[in-house]
């Protein structure tokens, strides 16, 4: 099943620093809520240590299906939390699940893997202007994907960002 993939990343790429995002941007926060809840039947998957990243009184994240990677055998979430071991396993057990589209959510590890799949069709991008301090990364852009939409600059405090749509063959 196709899957989209959803990420804020600044002007180098940079998308986390010691297990949290580089900016604390709420137009963002209710941007990424609004995008991958919809007014639709959707899926989110994230990489365990994004999970982690989460605060517990936010996950898992509402109106959405949640599904954690780990390969870690003992790994434990909620009972309404799916866990896999890979993505190709996530990918086709959700899609047996009539879901309307499906978020890759991060983090690095996980957008790397998932972006040179040919399942991957739709990149939604916050591209926060300025360089921040990170230890993870958004990868390069294929070429294969094209910029289909773009918003005017928002402001948020000392950030300026733009959200932005890639297709593949868009
Ligand atoms: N800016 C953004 O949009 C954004 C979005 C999300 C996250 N982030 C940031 O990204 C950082 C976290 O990224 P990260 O790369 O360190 O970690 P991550 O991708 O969130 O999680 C990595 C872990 O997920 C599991 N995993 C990943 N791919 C897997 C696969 N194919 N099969 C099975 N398990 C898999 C492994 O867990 P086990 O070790 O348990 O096996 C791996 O150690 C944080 O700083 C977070 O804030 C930023």
């Amino acid at each position: 099943m196709n899957f989209s993939i959803i990420a804020a990343m600044g002007a180098n790429n940079e998308i986390g620093k010691n297990g949290i995002m580089p900016w604390d941007i709420k137009a963002d926060l209710k941007h990424f809520a609004q995008v991958t809840i919809g007014q639709k039947n959707n899926a989110v998957i994230m990489g365990r240590k994004t999970w982690e990243s989460i605060p517990e009184q936010f996950r898992p994240l509402k109106n959405r299906l949640n599904a954690v990677l780990s390969r870690r055998t003992d790994f434990k979430a909620p009972d309404e939390v799916l866990h896999y071991e890979s993505l190709t396993q996530v990918l086709k057990e959700l899609a047996n699940k009539n879901l309307d589209e499906i978020f890759i959510i991060g983090g690095g590890s996980l957008y790397h893997e998932a972006i040179r799949r040919a399942e991957c069709q739709k990149i939604y991008l916050t591209e926060v202007q300025g360089h921040f301090l990170a230890d993870t990364y958004f990868p390069p852009i294929p070429p294969e994907f094209k910029k289909t939409g773009e918003t005017n600059l928002w402001s948020e405090g000392q950030y300026n960002f733009k959200f932005i749509i890639y297709e593949k063959n868009g």
